[in-house]
């Protein structure tokens, strides 16, 4: 039988994790995918978290790639709310826009975050002046060679029960709905989030994570602000 192991990358992964991001997303007009530069510029960065930066090995061989990056939500501490009765916030309270600024330092996750929030790096920050962490998912990819066979869904979600597991809340994705409603995604902006693609309508997804203990922490909702290599694709 054929084993899969589903765990974080490591340094020497590298290699291996750009030939399957490179295969998956080939595309006859480019040489090199974006994802594949996105990738390799949010490694190392501020918004990369390496326990939610995960590998599908299967039969020894890294076929499958999900990454979970920090983003994070801007609205105003007032529209920052407990869910009533479990109900989403509704769209009407996220801010206006939805374009993310244009200059590097209002793109950054680290600026943002020392704009609103006590940490950066891999936990979860504490809510200060309304922005709070998140997380996006992306790029996933399995090995053309290995598909349909429950790679990707095996390495995503082992991606988002790592980041259960450090107690993050929220993760949004912009992909095809068809794909990501396995993982309980559904439309981002009907809980208030906005992006630069929330115009896109279905594919701007989100997910509320369940919590690890035993309170209701507040749904963030507002404008999602990613770093930087994000503008490139
Ligand atoms: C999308 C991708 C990661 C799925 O990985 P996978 O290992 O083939 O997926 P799984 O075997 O876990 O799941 C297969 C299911 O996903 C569906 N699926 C696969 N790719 C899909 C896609 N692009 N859109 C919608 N559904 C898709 C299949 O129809 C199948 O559905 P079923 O379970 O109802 O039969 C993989 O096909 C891939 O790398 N594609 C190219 C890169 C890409 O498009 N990444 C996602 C960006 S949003």
């Amino acid at each position: 039988m054929t084993t899969l192991r589903l765990r974080p990358e490591d340094p020497a992964d590298t290699g291996a994790i750009r030939r399957v991001l490179a295969a998956a997303f080939a595309r006859p007009d480019v040489a090199t995918p974006p994802e594949v530069r996105l990738v390799e510029e949010l490694r190392g960065g501020d918004a990369w978290l390496p326990e939610l930066a995960m590998v599908a090995e299967y039969g020894g061989e890294i076929v499958g790639y999900a990454l979970l990056t920090r983003v994070t939500v801007c609205s105003a501490a007032a529209s920052v709310t407990a869910r009533p009765g479990g109900s989403a916030p509704t769209a009407g309270s996220a801010p206006a826009g939805g374009g993310v600024p244009a200059g590097d330092g209002a793109l950054t996750a680290g600026s943002a975050l020392a704009g609103g929030s006590t940490r950066t790096g891999g936990g979860v920050p504490a809510r200060v002046g309304g922005s709070v962490p998140a997380l996006a998912l992306g790029p996933v990819a399995v090995a053309p060679h290995r598909q349909r066979i429950g790679l990707g869904t095996a390495v995503v979600q082992a991606a988002l029960d790592a980041a259960t597991e450090l107690d993050e809340r929220l993760v949004v994705v912009l992909g095809d709905p068809a794909y990501y409603r396995r993982f309980g995604f559904s439309r981002a902006d009907r809980m208030g989030l906005t992006s630069p693609w929330s115009g896109l309508g279905e594919p701007w997804q989100a997910l509320l994570l369940p919590p690890t203990d035993s309170g209701e922490p507040p749904t963030p909702h507002g404008e999602v602000l990613f770093p930087p290599p994000w503008s490139k694709v």
